[in-house]
């Protein structure tokens, strides 16, 4: 990853921070969108730049992409980890607000990252876009309606921007996480729930290969669509799931 230029929105999410530090790790210069600074206060780094601004404001957003730009002269990678949750719900109690929230936050945030990232890869002749979308589109949960129709969209659309982008050399790519072990996973229960217990006897026990989805484990698999190991894979969903979809 040396010498590349990635931005990573969510930066200072469970995943989000693992996706960062993996990437400054392996020598990319990182530029991370959260909604607040303090969120990305550990990735202290002189080739990392936190930037706090909300995915659906399309100035802030543009100017993200335009100060990385500036800074190192490329951008090859944009990494979209940024997303809510829905607690699971049934669909007579869920207002169009909350449904509009999350097909906002989670799809046309992808939408706006992709069109600003295409902007700079499309004359490049090179890129690798990541969505995140999850396991929940192939194995649904009951009471997920909303978030589960954000995260089909978050697929559909990478496999629509694989094709457009493949003749300017523009790969897009999903990662469809299982339960994995960060803050999220508890919001995923209904209100009042025991967010522990579901943890455990929900999430923990739904997964075949015995535990919880680790940040680093998405991580990886990040580096993998980003590096040239993976210049022939686009429009395709790689699940990192511990066979939970299965
Ligand atoms: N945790 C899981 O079990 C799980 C499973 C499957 C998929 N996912 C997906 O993986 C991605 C990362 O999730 P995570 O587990 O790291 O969750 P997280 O809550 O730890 O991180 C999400 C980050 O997105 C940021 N964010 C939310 N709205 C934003 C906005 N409008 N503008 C900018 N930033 C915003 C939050 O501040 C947070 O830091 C999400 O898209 C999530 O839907 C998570």
């Amino acid at each position: 990853m040396e010498g590349k230029t990635v931005i990573v929105t969510g930066a200072g999410g469970g995943m989000g921070q693992a996706i960062v530090q993996k990437l400054i790790d392996e020598g990319a210069t990182v530029g991370g969108i959260d909604l607040k600074e303090e969120a990305m206060e550990g990735l202290n780094h002189d080739r990392f730049t936190a930037f706090a601004a909300d995915i659906l404001d399309e100035e802030a957003i543009a100017g993200v992409f335009r100060d990385m730009n500036e800074k190192t002269g490329r951008i090859d990678g944009l990494v979209g980890a940024a997303g809510i949750a829905q607690a699971a719900a049934p669909i007579t109690d869920v207002s169009l607000e909350q449904w509009h929230r999350l097909i906002n936050i989670n799809a046309t945030s992808l939408f706006i990252t992709s069109r600003e990232a295409a902007r700079y890869m499309k004359p490049a002749g090179k890129g690798s876009i990541i969505t995140i979308g999850s396991v929940s589109v192939t194995r649904p949960r009951p009471g997920l309606q909303a978030y589960i129709a954000s995260k089909g969209a978050a697929e559909s659309f990478t496999r629509g921007l694989a094709i457009e982008l493949a003749e300017a050399g523009v790969r897009v790519n999903t990662i469809h996480p299982g339960p994995a072990d960060t803050g999220m996973l508890s919001q995923f229960t209904a209100e009042g729930a025991d967010s522990e217990e579901a943890r455990r006897e929900i999430f923990e026990s739904s997964v075949p290969l015995g535990r919880l989805i680790q940040p680093d484990d998405i991580a990886g698999g990040v580096l993998y669509l980003l590096s040239d190991d993976a210049s022939m894979v686009t429009g395709t969903t790689l699940h990192i799931d511990g066979g939970r979809g299965l």
